[in-house]
């Protein structure tokens, strides 16, 4: 049995550089990590902030500085392993994605120069100001429907379920084209992909999930074939219009992937990224109130949880040559988990960075939507989405609290952060 392209399983634990620290007990699945992952890499930021973590065979960069270096240097730290099952892929799960029609390719985050960057240039275009002000409307009317649904049932109410959920996957799917009519069945294939590739998963889980990414692959494809028969005003018409023009310079099969690709890298990201908003916000009610009275502001407020609280907390890097690093020697097959997390606390570039300050200066210095040539091309999008659901949340909800007493709990994975549920109360 063969490795399945797109989800190759890693070929081989890197070791620890020569005099590198190395730490025994450092994972993002250690019970103290997911409680507080910002005590436990502060610790080693403070301590030995490169080190090489046994538990996951993986050199580990906490500063920003070595992670801002690591991204803006892909001909040395390649992308290639940005989707890498952390649980290896079982037989059964491989033989379901051994079908002969499921061949996506790696295009974006986990593309290569030169054809990643021929892809990119042509997938940024359709991230244009234009296509996202075409969305905006939609992102709003379900962005109230969806609220205004939540207050109907009443306090308290689960905001993952009525609303950071939902929003952002329909969003991707209009954003793409999908109709509306296949949401549903769209939310059941691309449900727990995470697990898939960040997880610890059962064989029996990866089964499932192996037949539903067959399932949404075959989707897309069948998606992309109409839409070159038949366009509209979407995103992945308008990479057709560019294959159709310049059939060379981008593939129809490239065009599958990325529309593939799309439905995890726009949707339960953002669904962390609205709640931590709220977790944030509303724990400091001082700022929820400057918001509440200068919506203004909610941009800033949306940058400053992005960097306290990012609903991305790592990425990953190979080196594909020999080099350095931090004054380490490192062979090339080296694989680097850049934390993302600690990096947004550094406390060389923001002052206290533990406090939640919606007025911080330098806020928008963050990581979280990583650097260099794999920028997160999503980026206005996801901040649209924060912004339209705190614009709308302040207006219909200005007293808004959190439930008391609530016990957060995050799905233990390597790079994902954000709450499974979280429970609002109001009153009036
Ligand atoms: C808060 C929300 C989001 C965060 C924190 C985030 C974060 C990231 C990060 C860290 C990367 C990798 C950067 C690198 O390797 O240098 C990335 C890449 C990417 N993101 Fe996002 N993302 C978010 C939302 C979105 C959304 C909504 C979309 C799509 C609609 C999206 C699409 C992409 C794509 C296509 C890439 C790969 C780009 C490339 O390799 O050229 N992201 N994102």
């Amino acid at each position: 049995m063969v490795d399945t392209g797109y989800y190759k399983n890693r070929p081989r634990p890197t070791s620890a550089p020569q005099g590198c620290p190395v730490d025994h007990t450092f994972s993002p699945f250690e019970e103290n990590y997911r409680k507080d992952p910002y005590a436990e890499l502060e610790k080693r930021r403070s301590g030995s902030p490169v080190f090489y973590s046994e538990k996951l065979g993986y050199l580990v960069l906490t500063r920003m500085e070595d992670v801002s270096e690591v991204f803006r240097k892909p001909e040395i730290f390649s992308s290639e392993n940005v989707q890498y099952p952390v649980t290896p892929i079982c037989d059964a799960a491989k033989s379901i994605l051994a079908a002969d029609d499921y061949d996506p390719m790696p295009v974006l985050s986990n593309g290569t120069p030169p054809d990643h960057t021929r892809v990119r240039k042509h997938a940024q275009a359709g991230f244009s100001g234009r296509r996202i002000r075409i969305l905006e409307p939609y992102v709003r009317r379900r962005c109230e429907t969806l609220i205004d649904a939540m207050i109907a049932k009443g306090s308290p109410a689960n905001f993952v379920k009525s609303v950071a959920h939902p929003l952002p996957g329909e969003t991707i799917f209009r954003f793409i084209g999908f109709p509306e009519e296949d949401d549903q069945k769209l939310k059941e294939w691309t449900a727990n992909r995470l697990a898939f590739t960040w997880g610890k998963t059962s064989d029996d889980e990866q089964v499932e999930i192996a037949e539903n990414m067959l399932a949404y692959w075959r989707y897309c494809a069948a998606f992309v074939k109409r839409r070159l028969a038949d366009p509209a005003d979407d995103f992945t018409s308008e990479l057709l219009a560019v294959h159709k023009s310049h059939p060379d310079d981008l593939a129809f099969k490239e065009i599958e992937s990325v529309v593939y690709g799309l439905s995890f890298a726009g949707h339960e990201i953002v669904t962390n990224l609205l709640s931590n908003c709220l977790i944030n916000l509303l724990s400091n009610r001082s700022q929820w109130e400057e918001i509440r009275d200068h919506p203004e502001m909610i941009p800033k407020a949306v940058d400053e949880v992005l960097r306290i609280d990012s609903p991305q907390t790592s990425w990953r890097r190979v080196a594909v040559v020999d080099t350095e690093i931090a004054g380490y020697k490192i062979s090339a097959g080296t694989e680097i988990f850049l934390s993302l997390a600690s990096a947004n606390h550094d406390e060389e570039l923001f002052e206290n960075p533990e406090s939640f300050d919606i007025f911080r200066k330098n806020a928008g210095a963050h990581i979280s939507f990583g650097r260099g040539i794999h920028f997160c091309l999503g980026n206005r999008l996801a901040i649209l989405e924060a912004t339209i659901a705190l614009e709308t949340l302040v207006e219909r909800l200005p007293s808004l609290m959190l439930v008391e007493e609530q016990t957060f709990s995050f799905y233990p994975n390597f790079t994902f952060r954000g709450p499974a549920e979280l429970w609002l109360t109001w009153s009036g």
